[in-house]
C-alpha cells in the first residue's frame, strides 16, 4: 500500500480523495488550515515551510502521490489570499517534495479548472506567477481586485505544470492535471446563493452539455486514475471533468 500526501483535506475534493485513498488501504497525510493531520496556513512562507517539514517527518520513505487541493475561490476571499493559497501554497508544496515523490517514483496531481481557459492569457499577474515572484503577483492582485486572480492562477498552474513536466519525469515524477467544471462542495455553494454570482454559475450550467454541476467523487475517480499505475504514459497533461463545458464553448481549440 501507499503513502499520499494532499492538502485541502478538510472539505470537498480532498476530505473524499482523502476518504478514498484511506478506504484502498494507502497511508494518507491530509494538510489544511484546520481539521488535518498537519495544521498550516499555505498562504503564508511559514505555513508552506511547516507542511513540506511535517510531510517529511511523516514519509521519510518516500511519496507514492502528491495532491495539493487546498483552495480558495469566489466573491469573498480577496485576490491577495486566492494568488497566495491557489498558487504558491500549490507549487511551493509540490517543490519542497518533489524528491520524496522521485524516491517511489510516484505521481503529482495539480488542480486547475476549466475556468483557466475564461480570460485572455497574456496577463502581468500570470506573467510575475511563472516568474515565481511572490511579491510581485500579491502587488497586482491587490492593485487590480477584478475578480480575474483564481482563472490566472489556475491557468498559471497549468502552465508551470507544463513547463516543468521534462524536469520532473527526468527526477522520476510523472505530474498532470485536473480541470474541474462547478463542483458540488463549499467552494461553491455559496457562488449559488449570491444574487451576483448566482446568475454566473448558472449560465455555466447553462452551457454544459451534462447540464448538471458535479459530484467531488467524480473528480476524485479522476485523480485516482491519474495516481494509478493505469495512466504511466499519461504526463503533463491536463484533464478537462466538466461535464463536457470546455469543449462545448471552446469547440475548435485543443
Ligand atoms: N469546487 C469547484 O467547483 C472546483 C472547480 C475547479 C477547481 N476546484 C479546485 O479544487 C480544489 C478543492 O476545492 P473544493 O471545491 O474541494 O473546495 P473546499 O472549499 O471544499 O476545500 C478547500 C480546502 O482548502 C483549505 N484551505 C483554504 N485556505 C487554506 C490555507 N490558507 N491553508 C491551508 N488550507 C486551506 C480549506 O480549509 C478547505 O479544506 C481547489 O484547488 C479548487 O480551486 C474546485
Amino acid at each position: 500500500m501507499g503513502t499520499y500526501a494532499l492538502t485541502g483535506g478538510a472539505s470537498g475534493i480532498g476530505a473524499a480523495l482523502a476518504a478514498s485513498l484511506k478506504e484502498a488501504g494507502h497511508e494518507v497525510i491530509t494538510v489544511d488550515i484546520k481539521d488535518a493531520d498537519i495544521v498550516a496556513d499555505l498562504s503564508k512562507p511559514e505555513g508552506r515551510q511547516a507542511a513540506v517539514a511535517g510531510v517529511r517527518e511523516r514519509a521519510p520513505q518516500g511519496l507514492d502521490g502528491l495532491v495539493p487541493l487546498a483552495g480558495v475561490a469566489g466573491g469573498g476571499p480577496p485576490g491577495t489570499l486566492i494568488t497566495s493559497v491557489n498558487y504558491f501554497g500549490t507549487i511551493e508544496f509540490v517543490n519542497g517534495l518533489r524528491d520524496l515523490v522521485g524516491q517511489k517514483q510516484g505521481t503529482i496531481v495539480l488542480l486547475c479548472s476549466n475556468s483557466a481557459t475564461m480570460q485572455a492569457p497574456n496577463d502581468k499577474l500570470l506573467n510575475a506567477l511563472l516568474s515565481g515572484d511572490e511579491a510581485e503577483s500579491l502587488r497586482i492582485s491587490e492593485a487590480e481586485d477584478n475578480g480575474m486572480h483564481y482563472m490566472v492562477g489556475k491557468r498559471a498552474i497549468n502552465y508551470w505544470m507544463r513547463r516543468n513536466c521534462m524536469e520532473f519525469a527526468k527526477a522520476g515524477v510523472r505530474m498532470n492535471a485536473v480541470a474541474p467544471g462547478p463542483i458540488d462542495t463549499a467552494m461553491t455553494a455559496p457562488l449559488f446563493e449570491d444574487p451576483e454570482m448566482a446568475p454566473v454559475m448558472q449560465g455555466l450550467l447553462d452551457a454544459t452539455p451534462m447540464a448538471r454541476m458535479g459530484q467531488p467523487e467524480e473528480i476524485v475517480n479522476c485523480i485516482n486514475f491519474l495516481l494509478s499505475p493505469e495512466s504511466s504514459y499519461v504526463c503533463g497533461s491536463v484533464l478537462f471533468i466538466d461535464g463536457g463545458y470546455d469543449a462545448h464553448t471552446r469547440q475548435d481549440h485543443i
